[in-house]
């Protein structure tokens, strides 16, 4: 069923997820979000610390500079289903502060089973990892950014994907002119993304 109805339901579901232990810190499951008309999937890694609060995917700092790359490249995002490889924020305390873990494989592979459902849902022409941990868990193999970044990957069943950098890691650059330039080689995938399957 390739419906809105069916992502609604499936994210329902995914709200009582216990497949692995990292429901316990979190605020709550942040599920994927769009239309099940959409042909573009954005995949990140997991949700960051507004997206555990908010419930919502890529909100937070990163959710912004995708959003405006986004709107750089010519796609709207209320056409694109947004999506996080965990659905969970994995993290540490750091005194007040909550910081990013790194997913380990056995939660990848876990949560993986949901990603595979939206996968399912929505009528996708292309899925777009963004940053490599989110293409490492599509495609089950290690990858470079700087080799494969913006062409597209055979996935499993004729289904396309393409890499490109994470937003977070553009936010992360101490310097203005190497977060300009890195912000302009994503928005340049991006438009690629739009000209494949916009
Ligand atoms: N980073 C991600 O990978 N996903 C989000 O939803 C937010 C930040």
């Amino acid at each position: 069923m390739k419906t809105n109805a069916a992502l609604t339901q499936l994210a329902a579901e995914a709200a009582g997820c216990e497949r692995c232990p990292l429901y316990k810190d979190a605020t709550q499951t942040v599920f994927g979000e769009g239309p099940a008309s959409a042909s573009i999937m954005m995949v990140g890694e997991q949700p960051g610390d507004q997206e555990d609060r908010t419930g919502h995917p890529f909100v937070g700092p990163a959710g912004q500079i995708l959003d405006r790359a986004l709107g750089e490249a010519g796609l709207a995002r209320e056409t694109i289903y947004v999506t996080n490889v965990l659905k969970h924020f994995k993290h540490e305390m750091r005194g007040k502060r909550r910081l990013h873990k790194r997913p380990n494989q056995d939660e990848i592979k876990k949560c993986r089973w949901w990603l595979d459902k939206e996968i399912a849902i929505v009528q996708l022409k292309l899925i777009v990892a963004l940053g490599v941990t989110a293409a490492q868990a599509l495609t089950g193999r290690k990858l470079t950014l700087t080799r494969e970044r913006g062409k597209t990957l055979d996935l499993w069943d004729g289904q396309q994907g393409m890499l490109t950098v994470h937003p977070s890691s553009i936010l992360r650059m101490p310097d203005e002119s190497a977060r300009h330039e890195a912000f302009a080689g994503l928005v340049a995938d991006l438009a690629r993304v739009s000209e494949i399957a916009g």
